[in-house]
């Protein structure tokens, strides 16, 4: 049966942040060889497809996702001979290869930009969102960065303002205009030619803006001190209907290689999230769902929100499940190292493509960052809110040497400050580690068919700090029961009999059978168990 499930539906994805995962050359920070020789850490984890973050020329205002050429590698990341290598070697070993496409906007010194900024007649003038000043003066309309201040910059030779959804060093692309996506689309081809097993777009709902330019209306719960870009809905610089058209013809680029994959980066809630499915599914393959590394954690919460998107699905809408990205506060740091075990069975254990971000799999946490050593253009466009990526982009802890196995010079940013103890090295030989936690979720995930491919139902466990759910495939049923709280909860399924199999503890110290009547988890503890499938089959469980 699971053979007729593509290889993104049954697989793990994994992402990589270039610059912080293996540096090859002593410069400190991160390469493409670097993560060419980490691909067996990768194979013996578990996971089936490697994401990487950007690593296109790019002068780095926003660390690689300002692209200054689509077509290469920036030399701080190698060559094209590199990723070549990196390619052959990673299908050498079963692992699919997603790159970071990013169409919304370019650098401000991508040749394109250069042109079009170089005089109002110039033909790639259009290539942009150029815009006269209002007719009294100042920016055309109120849409603010993400990164903070106007989204609009001044450009004194044209006499006229660009837009730039981030930093101003990121000119957006006009999608309208047919040439732009003739260039963006041949990018695309170029990647898939090599070999590419598909791409993550970057801020995919973002790709086209209001044609009439209106202003964003204020958010009413916006609170002075929260994110400044959150003050507006950004209902006309953001998720406009009219996106919908191209994202499905840059599937259709996709669609003509086979078996590659879409990802869409989508800040959406349901049910707008599922439009970027497509109507017929001819959108993203995944738009990523983001909600559980925005939402508190609790047993009911996270119960009601997985439903809730399962039940939000298109028909055959394949589900995805996100627990932390280079851009959010990393998972060990918003729920405690304890619950980062409980969010990864949770992760690898609903239905859907998971993805995992690295180093979380050594329950790396977020690392303060001295201020003369801040690099992010969001820290610093908008200081001291916490909105800062440097803390969950610092290097892969690889061992207790001094520059933690991840470089022989000076780390770009700073190690985690208990690298010596949360390494790979010192985890791998820990039978209790995160790590190896981790490990035997994905060799169990990929054992069972029931974990990929098998239906999810959520159960009552008559205790709102937990949350238990079926996994059913071939005759299989697994029961995941996962306590979201520090304290001890007993979990009351609504079944009167039955004992089932524990296969595996987030403490790792619990083997044997289970009463399911009244099955104790200890805090942030949580329990894979196989049962009869004549148990939990009653409807209002
Ligand atoms: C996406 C990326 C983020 C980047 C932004 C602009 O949200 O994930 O890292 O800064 O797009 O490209």
């Amino acid at each position: 049966m699971a053979d007729t499930y593509h290889w993104w539906q049954q697989g793990v994805v994994y992402q990589v942040y270039p610059r912080s995962f293996q540096d090859s050359n002593g410069d400190g920070i991160g390469d493409l060889p670097g993560i060419t020789a980490r691909l067996d850490y990768l194979v013996g984890l578990g996971v089936d497809a490697v994401w990487i973050s950007p690593f296109y020329p790019s002068p780095m205002a926003d660390f690689g996702y300002d692209i200054s050429d689509y077509c290469d590698v920036d030399p701080m990341f190698g060559t094209l001979a590199d990723f070549d290598a990196l390619l052959d070697a990673a299908h050498l070993r079963g692992l699919r290869v997603i790159l970071d496409f990013v169409p919304d906007h370019t650098s401000d010194q991508h040749p394109w930009f250069l042109e079009s900024r170089a005089s109002r007649d110039n033909p790639k003038r259009d290539w942009y969102l150029w815009r006269d000043p209002a007719p009294g003066g100042g920016v055309p309309n109120n849409w603010i960065s993400n990164f903070g201040g106007p989204a609009w910059e001044w450009d004194a030779a044209t006499g006229q303002y660009y837009l730039h959804s981030f930093a101003r060093e990121q000119p957006d692309l006009n999608w309208r205009h047919p040439a732009v996506q003739d260039a963006m689309f041949g990018a695309m081809r170029f990647w898939l030619d090599r070999g590419v097993d598909g791409f993550r777009i970057d801020v995919i709902h973002g790709i086209l803006k209001d044609a009439q330019w209106r202003d964003n209306p204020p958010n009413p719960d916006w609170r002075p001190g929260m994110d400044p870009y959150q003050a507006q809905q950004q209902i006309y610089s953001r998720n406009r209907p009219e996106s919908h058209a191209i994202i499905a013809q840059m599937r259709a680029v996709i669609d003509r290689y086979p078996d590659r994959v879409m990802i869409g980066e989508v800040y959406a809630p349901n049910p707008e999230l599922m439009r970027y499915y497509g109507e017929e599914l001819e959108e993203a393959h995944l738009p990523f769902n983001f909600q559980l590394i925005r939402m508190p954690w609790g047993g009911r919460l996270v119960r009601e929100a997985v439903d809730a998107y399962e039940a939000a699905l298109p028909p055959g809408g394949w589900p995805n499940w996100v627990l932390g990205n280079h851009d959010r506060p990393r998972l060990a740091t918003r729920v405690g190292r304890a619950q980062a075990r409980v969010g990864a069975l949770l992760l690898l254990t609903l239905r859907g493509t998971p993805t995992w971000y690295y180093g979380d799999e050594l329950g790396m946490e977020n690392v303060a960052i001295p201020p003369d050593l801040v690099q992010d253009p969001w820290e610093k466009g908008v200081p001291g809110i916490g909105l800062g990526r440097d803390p969950v982009r610092t290097p892969m802890q690889w061992d207790a040497g001094p520059g933690a196995g991840f470089t022989t010079g000076t780390p770009w940013l700073p190690l985690a400050p208990d690298y010596q103890t949360h390494n790979v090295a010192v985890a791998d030989a820990d039978p209790a580690s995160m790590l190896r936690f981790v490990r035997a979720v994905l060799a169990l995930r990929r054992a069972q068919p029931a974990l990929t491919v098998g239906s999810y139902r959520s159960l009552d466990a008559g205790n709102a700090h937990v949350f238990a759910y079926l996994r059913e495939a071939a005759g299989t049923r697994l029961l995941v029961v996962l306590n979201l709280s520090d304290d001890a909860q007993l979990c009351a399924l609504p079944d009167p009999g039955g004992t089932a199999t524990i296969l595996l503890s987030t403490h790792g110290d619990r083997a044997g059978t289970a009463a399911l009547s009244a099955l104790t988890l200890r805090p942030a503890e949580g329990l894979l168990l196989q049962c009869d499938a004549t148990l939990l089959t009653r409807p209002e469980c």
